[in-house]
């Protein structure tokens, strides 16, 4: 579709001389002032970046709009800002076009580990995870230690996320794992720089400039040699194998020259990044920000407390399959994924023109989806700002309320086909985390409340200060609890 007259550009603030409006995209907080900027500009608005316009989408009807009417058109990610990165390089699943790769990729992904069989069949790689995770927490209990909820998730999410992929979790010992969980949290750390040479590239590519060059591709080489090691290992216990985990499947195909979609190492080693950078930093947050609000409302832990002991009891711990029982819990994760989205924003581009509210949106053009916005919408939550569950409960799983009321309201896994294909999996890890850590202890912090202040600059949204906590054993009568610190 091509630009008629009376076609415009959705309304914009005034810019300034060559760089437009690139100041505003700087502030501290990107999603807060791209929300304040959208209470004056409505929620479709534009900037300039440089030249290259920038559309933001800030409300739940006109993401519904998008996402109902003009989902195929936007379900590209834009140009990759370095080729030959591991991390968002032209190999990744993330930044790849919707096409014959990314479905083929996708099919694999969804049949070897995040779709529901696929997530029955790892059931036991999880329930294992979760027994070493309570542990570690008992530990520092037992010891008096101070306890950091991120790094504690960090090290549950990512040894499953590890294990669901390659079979193996890497190796503590020699130093492996804590080089991974480094490198997704500088990975993190680069995000929004990442974001930002993703919307720079096309004027400065011009130029001959890439952003940030040097700190992607240090990473980038640094998961290189790790996974060049395991990919190795992989190949030599080939042979003896009987239940094929996704690395070997997607090895198999590497060497199969009649493949439906030829790949080469690369894009193996692509996928894994963003698998690990999606799945494990993403829960971190997420654990970290829902503990710090329960924690925050003593009534909600009280509740949850109720909820943990009625269903599962006293004699033994929490575990996936009660998550289905446990109502309140759910809804405790999901409004936390509500108020603090880990992805606060989310970009895609248009493969073509298209009209959305009257205005003209041309070919290539970046949109990005201010998820922080949407659902703190004031049109569609009550009491958008509060902590509170209950309005999750006996919330449709399958959105037919949003279809209802033509807003796409709850958006934390983004929407569409390149919504987060890691969802379930998500809501397993972040529910039995949370499930363990109130099921089994009580909080000491030093402030009477945790602060909830965001850190600047950071396009996953981080707590300012880590979360950290004292644990004492709670319920005191649990016998299971008391057995496993002797
Ligand atoms: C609380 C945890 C998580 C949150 C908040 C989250 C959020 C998101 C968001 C907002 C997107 C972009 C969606 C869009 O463009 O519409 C995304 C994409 C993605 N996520 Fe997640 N995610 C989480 C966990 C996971 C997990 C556990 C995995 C897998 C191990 C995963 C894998 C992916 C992948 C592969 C994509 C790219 C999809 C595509 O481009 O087709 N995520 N996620």
């Amino acid at each position: 579709m091509k630009p008629k007259d009376g076609f415009e550009l959705p309304p914009s603030p005034p810019t300034l001389p060559i760089i437009g409006h690139l100041h505003l995209l700087l502030s501290g907080s990107t999603h807060k002032s791209l929300q304040k900027l959208s209470s004056r500009y409505g929620p479709l608005f534009h900037l300039n970046i440089f030249s290259v316009p920038v559309i933001f989408v800030s409300s739940a009807s006109v993401a519904y709009e998008i996402f109902r009417e003009h989902e195929v058109n936007f379900s590209l990610r834009g140009t990759p800002p370095i080729d030959e990165s591991l991390l968002v390089g032209s190999f990744g699943f993330f930044t790849a076009p919707y096409g014959g790769y990314w479905k083929f990729m996708k099919k694999q992904m969804v049949t070897k580990l995040l779709g529901p069989q696929a997530l029955e069949r790892s059931r036991g790689i999880r329930g294992y995870e979760r027994e070493g995770f309570h542990a570690s927490l008992l530990d520092k209990a037992v010891k008096n230690e101070s306890v950091e909820i991120g790094k504690e998730e960090m090290k549950f999410a990512n040894n499953i996320i590890c294990k669901m992929i390659m079979g193996r979790s890497c190796n503590e010992e020699n130093g492996e794992a804590e080089r991974v969980r480094d490198l997704v949290a500088e990975s993190t750390a680069l995000t929004m720089m990442i974001f930002v040479a993703n919307m720079f590239q096309r004027p400065l590519k011009k130029l001959g400039i890439t952003l940030f060059r040097k700190e992607i591709m240090s990473v980038s080489h640094r998961f290189n040699e790790v996974l060049e090691r395991i990919l190795e290992e992989h190949e030599r216990k080939k042979d003896n194998y009987h239940d094929m985990d996704l690395m070997d499947v997607l090895l198999e195909t590497c060497r199969d020259e009649t493949a439906e979609y030829r790949i080469t190492r690369n894009h193996i080693k692509s996928l894994f990044v963003d698998l690990v950078i999606a799945g494990s930093d993403t829960s971190r947050h997420a654990t970290q920000w829902t503990m710090a609000e329960i924690i925050n409302n003593p009534n909600v832990l009280e509740r949850l407390r109720e909820e943990i002991g009625s269903v599962v009891g006293k004699t033994r711990l929490v575990q996936e399959s009660d998550l289905q029982n446990l109502p309140y819990l759910q809804a405790t994760v999901k409004e936390g994924l509500r108020l603090h989205p880990p992805g606060a924003l989310f970009a895609r581009s248009s493969r073509e023109g298209c009209k959305i509210r009257g205005f003209y949106i041309p070919e290539n053009t970046p949109l990005v989806v201010n998820v922080y916005a949407v659902m703190r919408d004031p049109d569609t939550w009550e009491d958008p700002n509060e902590f509170k569950p209950e309005r999750f409960l006996g919330f449709p799983c399958s959105g037919q309320q949003d279809e209802r009321d033509h807003a796409l309201k709850y958006i934390p896994f983004g929407s569409g086909r390149r919504g987060c294909p890691g969802s379930n999996l998500a809501y397993i890890i972040v529910g039995t985390a949370i499930g363990v850590m109130v099921q089994c202890f009580d909080w000491k912090i030093k402030a009477d409340e945790v602060d909830m202040e965001e850190a600047p600059r950071a396009l996953v949204l981080t707590m300012a200060d880590h979360l950290s906590v004292f644990l004492l054993l709670a319920p005191a009568d649990s016998k299971f609890l008391t057995w496993r610190c002797h």
